[in-house]
């Protein structure tokens, strides 16, 4: 089997495929905003499509791709991999890769955590904390925050404050309880009666990009300690350098009791992730050897998923990623911040590392304002595309808009990307937002129409 000749052959038949057998409303979607360009290689922090043009990737598979697309050094040790015939997933017997691995995540962790359970997905990290919270705890209630993302399966899910991704699945879990995000008091309010198994945050919210106060994980931390809650902080996004530290909870100096970890942890070419808990919380749940497959799954310890999360640890020491993650999301908030006194569509800058929301609002100017209004009442989720398309289209830089209804759009470049990457981003950043100042004018228009159909095509 020639798999590269393959796949060359049918790449015409891509849309059609997808269509046909896996998701047509996501092919419709992506035809409508132009984001069809069917790319065929990628590496660094650039893709290239079918008829060769090069895009600048800042979304990185949401933010699997820290370390760039096709890293050689992954490659190689994977290469090394399937060359020396692993004994891979025996399953009743334990391996020496994934002990390294779990060694080396441990000595990342912050503060005492040293207990690993691998996972082949956020989500199902997710579900692994709260099973060994409410293992450990023998109590059953959750709290989480309003706009939290946990990923979807339906323990995830409980736990998740967007009303368009829990829809039609009601009943989920019970005892799950919503709070405002950076609201300690509305925190306490829920943890006072001291029967609440976990609190889980994500350190800063992915979807809208919000940061809290510098109190409010400490105070977390501590009004967990003071009701015995467990403390779960998803990473699954911010970690591994995205936020200018290797987690976000080094920010505030906060060891959580379980850290969620996974996207970025094997540079992109293998599921996988990891819950790192104190050890007291794991020895509660395999309390004896009886239980000592209490949680387990089949694919979290595979030999080449272990492989490429060492090889990907190595590579964001080896190339100061996380430092270089801090200077250069510095260098493109400054430089946003600099477009934002020139353009009053942005109402805000806000990020860490290279973790970056642009939030724009309804402006002051007469006749753009009329604008904003008219397009958000036709269609009160598509501005963004305002943004996100033309930089696609005109200038090959690859975006996404950060939620529904926010009006907000989130840059997640690779850590690895240099000052001519970021100054390409912001020139094309100042086009697109000139063309967007422009009111009558053909970026309003195209993203007018597309607010109609939109909205009219259920
Ligand atoms: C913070 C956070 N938690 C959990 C998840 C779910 O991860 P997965 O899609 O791998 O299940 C995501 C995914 O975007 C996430 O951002």
């Amino acid at each position: 089997m020639d798999i590269i000749s393959l796949v060359k052959s049918r790449l015409g038949d891509t849309y059609d495929l997808h269509r046909r057998y896996i998701n047509p409303q996501f092919v419709r979607v992506l035809q409508v905003i132009g984001f069809d360009r069917n790319y065929t290689s990628a590496k660094g922090a650039w893709l290239k499509d079918k008829k060769g043009a090069e895009v600048l990737d800042f979304l990185a598979g949401f933010g699997v791709f820290n370390i760039g697309r096709n890293h050689p050094l992954v490659a190689r040790v994977l290469h090394d991999m399937l060359d020396s015939d692993p004994a891979s997933m025996v399953q009743m017997d334990v391996g020496t890769i994934s002990g390294l691995l779990a060694e080396a995540l441990a000595s990342l962790a912050p503060g005492d955590l040293e207990a690993v359970f691998f996972t082949n997905s956020g989500a199902e990290g997710v579900e692994a904390a709260l099973k060994f919270a409410r293992q450990a705890t023998r109590r059953s209630k959750v709290v989480y925050c309003n706009h939290a993302f946990h990923g979807l399966t339906l323990g995830a899910l409980s736990v998740n404050g967007n009303e368009e991704f829990r829809g039609r699945n009601e009943p989920l879990l019970p005892d799950c309880i919503p709070v405002p995000f950076n609201d300690p008091e509305a925190l306490e309010a829920a943890l006072s009666g001291g029967d609440v198994a976990a609190f889980i945050v994500e350190p800063i919210q992915g979807k809208g990009v919000f940061i809290p106060d510098d109190d409010y994980l400490p105070r977390a931390r501590r009004l967990c300690d003071e009701y015995g809650t467990i403390l779960i902080a998803d990473e699954v996004q911010t970690g591994f350098g995205r936020t200018g530290r290797m987690f976000a909870v080094n920010h505030w100096d906060v060891v959580p009791d379980i850290l969620v970890l996974s996207k970025a942890l094997s540079g992109g070419y293998i599921p996988l992730g990891a819950i790192i808990s104190k050890r007291a919380i794991h020895s509660k749940v395999f309390d004896s050897m009886d239980r000592c497959f209490a949680h387990s799954n089949t694919f979290g310890q595979n030999d080449f998923a272990m492989a490429a999360g060492l090889a990907t640890l190595h590579v964001l020491e080896q190339e100061n990623l996380v430092e270089r993650s801090a200077r250069m999301g510095d260098y493109i908030k400054k430089g946003l911040e600099e477009l934002a006194g020139g353009y009053e569509l942005i109402r805000d800058v806000r990020g860490k590392g290279l973790m970056i929301g642009i939030q724009f609002g309804e402006p002051r100017s007469y006749t753009l304002k009329a604008g904003w209004k008219l397009l958000h009442k036709i269609n009160a989720d598509i501005f963004c595309q305002m943004i996100t398309m033309p930089l696609l289209a005109k200038h090959h830089v690859l975006t996404q808009v950060a939620g529904h209804g926010l009006d907000t759009v989130k840059i997640l470049p690779p850590l690895i990307i240099d000052k001519s990457d970021a100054d390409y981003f912001l020139e094309a950043m100042d086009q697109v937002l000139k063309e967007a100042h422009s009111f009558p004018g053909s970026a309003w228009t195209t993203v007018t129409e597309l607010g109609i159909r939109t909205a009219k095509s259920a």
